[in-house]
């Protein structure tokens, strides 16, 4: 019963009407990662920062899974073996695409996080800048997402999961971001066959054993189902 472990990038919801970070047009080039991917940024104008992250929820709550999201779900359901997807996205178009075994190695747009005392809360759809904890009172309320300098989540537990996987796949991730972009190397080392999908190679595409080049909707919808036929 092989394992299969999966990371995905924003390329995933790129088809559901969410940019991506590094397109030409995409959400890099329209703001300044310094400002609002930072905890300096939020420091420096928690407003710019509260802000931005109000406008990805609000965009996340408008749009919906697409076929490579469900196809990934089904194959949780019907593969005969273990499949766990590690997110880097921050919307939650998994979950509603009906993926279970899910983490949200970079946070996630409907938590908050005290600033202070690291109290976790469901965020509010509109998170204002100075709102108060619940648990220690402060005025430090900041979206749940992990910045440019700050430690991803879970990373023992997805060490363990990589390192037992027989297939590890990448999905629409260009490979710029440690230590997501590491993975490929840790489930290589650990024996896994590795796939990536992508429009394009991506930074790290030298290290996958196999490519799939196109629209995840039509790329993973159709391993899926190679998946499932064997
Ligand atoms: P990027 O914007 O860096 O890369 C998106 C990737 O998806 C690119 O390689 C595209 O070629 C690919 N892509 C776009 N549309 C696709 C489609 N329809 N099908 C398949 N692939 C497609 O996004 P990430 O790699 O997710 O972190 O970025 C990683 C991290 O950098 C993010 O989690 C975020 C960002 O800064 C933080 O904010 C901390």
């Amino acid at each position: 019963m092989r394992k299969i472990v999966i990371l995905t990038g924003a390329g995933i919801s790129a088809e559901s009407g969410i940019e991506t970070f590094r397109a030409e047009d995409g959400l890099w080039a329209q703001h300044r990662v310094e400002d609002v991917a930072t905890p300096e940024g939020f420091m420096r104008d928690p407003e710019l920062v509260v802000n931005f992250y109000n406008a990805r929820r609000a965009q996340a709550a408008e749009v919906a899974p697409n076929a490579a999201h469900h196809a990934l779900a089904q194959l949780e359901t019907e593969h005969d073996g273990e499949v766990v997807v590690i997110t880097q996205n921050v919307d939650d178009l998994h979950e509603r695409g009906g993926t279970k075994a899910l983490y949200h190695m970079h946070g996630h747009l409907k938590g908050a996080l005290c600033a202070s005392c690291d109290h976790r809360w469901p965020a509010p759809m509109v998170m204002a800048a100075g709102d108060p904890c619940p648990s220690c009172g402060a005025p430090a309320a900041r979206p749940d997402i992990v910045w440019f300098g700050e430690m991803p989540y879970d990373m023992d537990t997805l060490a363990d999961h990589i390192s037992q996987a027989d297939i590890f796949v990448a999905i629409g991730t260009s490979g710029n971001v440690y230590p997501a972009a590491g993975f490929v190397a840790e489930a290589r080392r650990a024996g896994a066959h590795t796939i990536e999908f992508n429009l394009e190679p991506s930074a790290v595409g030298n290290q996958f054993a196999e490519h799939r080049i196109g629209p995840a909707s039509e790329t993973v919808t159709a391993w899926v189902a190679e998946v499932l036929a064997t």
